[in-house]
């Protein structure tokens, strides 16, 4: 155990959701300005490396996972030269900087897609993956593809086919995600090199690393097999039509991680790649150690997010058996990295009540366990979800998918099914717009009435808790020893200095 290596391998990351951190030129909406603006709140928590969720070119359909253009800042959020001077400036901290790379896909309104999808001759024809479709629609309807999709494939929300259709070519394409995010095809080697030349065009302009975007399931089967069928047709575990045995954790894209990886190492600077990759513990662990069909070793991903913790059972047992499973699949030199909320899941405080005393238990067991811990912006002061009916969400899933819920049943789900509740505006005061934007001025998403403490906020239990009272916010609790936010500090603090916290190994867990 000691604690040289990397500069990952001893870090602690905070996470920055652009449109909602720092507002600052009075839009409603947050910039690059602004993030930079706010560094020191991030270096004086004593956070050492920034991820910062997307923020360029994009309609914004799904605010910024929806690329049009790779190289570029959305003018929403500031200009190239703000990207720049946020890696400069988190550098002069002693910061690292993490942006956010969403290779799967990119908008439908990238010149890309637009091109590819006119013809299937032009020049950009096979850089998404479209396919003819299956015979099998017995009437044609007006606006309705005239063919079934290729094959069985789901897209990640089980709601809906993987697969669209394209008029002017009269063939489908995938989109894993939604509809307006078509996947990039990863098997046409110029697509492969133009996407490597962007990781090493922001690489070049000094970014740490890169958080990837559901990397597992870039690559896709190249026969498009269909799925085998679930043998139940619904698992209340894994809510999967079928299994995603040819759309996700593919072989193939094992080695693309090892490709990936060749390319940060191009680099000086040890710059670190972070997987959002779902899959079983022995499966995540084949991004970053693995063999490969020669039985070589081959690195891959420097890190892989572990999920399991944000839907956590407040229980000492249901944690001890979790971090017990990781230890055992991420022995050292492998390292878990851990994360209790982020911008797609319902906050950590909500899922106990609003309870700070909960919370701060969860803080203190997030940042002395081993490996790297991630903290949501609004996290260390204990935000939780702001309820948001379904029907008013500017969320594209909740909109397009769940707004028929009733609310008396959204409302009582620990999942969230609007992603919007996690994405309201950081908290750093208690004035009209919360010190993110203006007073005056209406931001994206409303403030989380937590911001003024327990006083009318259904979410959060009336206890004795007088921190609390002070609001959720960064001045409310800035100084308070007895604050979520103090104690956020001071662990970050114990943490730096002991080695034994962030690589030291545990010992009796079941
Ligand atoms: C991101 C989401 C995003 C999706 C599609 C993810 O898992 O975290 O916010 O909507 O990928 O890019």
């Amino acid at each position: 155990m000691s604690g040289s290596g990397p500069w990952w391998r001893n870090t602690t990351i905070y996470q920055v959701y652009p449109r909602s951190f720092s507002d600052s030129n009075g839009d409603g909406i947050g910039d690059l300005p602004g993030i930079i603006e706010s560094l020191d709140h991030v270096s004086d928590m004593g956070f050492e490396t920034l991820w910062v969720s997307p923020f360029f070119s994009s309609p914004q359909e799904d605010f910024g996972y929806d690329v049009s253009d790779f190289r570029d800042v959305a003018p929403e959020y500031g200009t190239f030269s703000d990207a720049q001077t946020l890696i400069s400036e988190a550098h002069r901290r002693g910061l690292k900087v993490m942006f956010d790379m969403v290779f799967n896909h990119t908008s439908a309104e990238h010149p890309w897609f637009v091109e590819s999808r006119s013809s299937r001759d032009n020049p950009k024809a096979d850089w998404y993956i479209w396919h003819d479709g299956r015979p099998g629609r017995l009437r044609r309807l007006p606006g309705r593809a005239p063919t079934a999709p290729p094959n069985n494939w789901r897209s990640v929300l089980q709601v809906r086919k993987a697969w669209e259709w394209g008029r002017e070519r009269q063939q489908w394409y995938m989109a894993t995600f939604l509809p307006f995010q078509p996947d990039l095809n990863w098997r046409n080697p110029e697509v492969r090199a133009e996407m490597m030349d962007i990781a090493r065009f922001w690489l070049d302009q000094g970014v740490d690393g890169f958080r990837l975007d559901i990397f597992h399931m870039i690559m896709k089967d190249e026969r498009l097999r269909s799925n085998p069928r679930r043998p139940k047709l619904f698992e209340l575990d894994t809510p999967h039509l079928n299994t995603p045995e040819h759309t996700v954790n593919i072989d193939d894209n094992f080695e693309l991680a090892g490709d990936l990886r060749e390319v940060a190492e191009e680099f000086d600077g040890d710059r670190v790649l972070l997987g959002e990759v779902f899959g079983s513990p022995q499966v995540l662990r084949r991004y970053v150690n693995r063999a490969d069909a020669a039985g070589r070793r081959r690195p891959g991903l420097h890190l892989v997010f572990l999920f399991d913790f944000l839907a956590y059972k407040y229980s000492a047992k249901w944690f001890e058996r979790c971090i017990g499973r990781y230890e055992k699949e991420f022995p050292d030199p492998l390292l878990p990295t851990y994360v209790l909320e982020n911008h797609d899941r319902s906050r950590t405080a909500s899922r106990v009540g609003g309870d700070l005393r909960k919370a701060r238990v969860l803080a203190t067991l997030l940042l002395t366990l081993r490996g790297v811990p991630t903290v949501y912006n609004g996290q260390e002061v204990g935000m939780t979800n702001t309820y948001i009916p379904l029907r008013q969400a500017m969320d594209p899933i909740a909109r397009r998918y769940f707004s028929w819920i009733p609310e008396t049943i959204s409302k009582r789900m620990t999942e969230r099914l609007n992603r919007d509740e996690m994405r309201t505006p950081m908290q750093w005061d208690n004035t009209a717009g919360a010190g993110f934007t203006d007073p005056d001025v209406e931001p994206w998403l409303p403030v989380g009435p937590d911001n003024e403490g327990n006083r009318g906020n259904e979410d959060i239990p009336d206890t004795e808790d007088s921190q609390d009272r002070g609001g959720r916010n960064v001045a409310a609790q800035q100084g308070d020893p007895a604050s979520l936010m103090e104690l956020y500090r001071n662990l970050l603090s114990i943490r730096k200095a002991n080695p034994a916290l962030r690589c030291g190994s545990l010992s009796h867990l079941g």
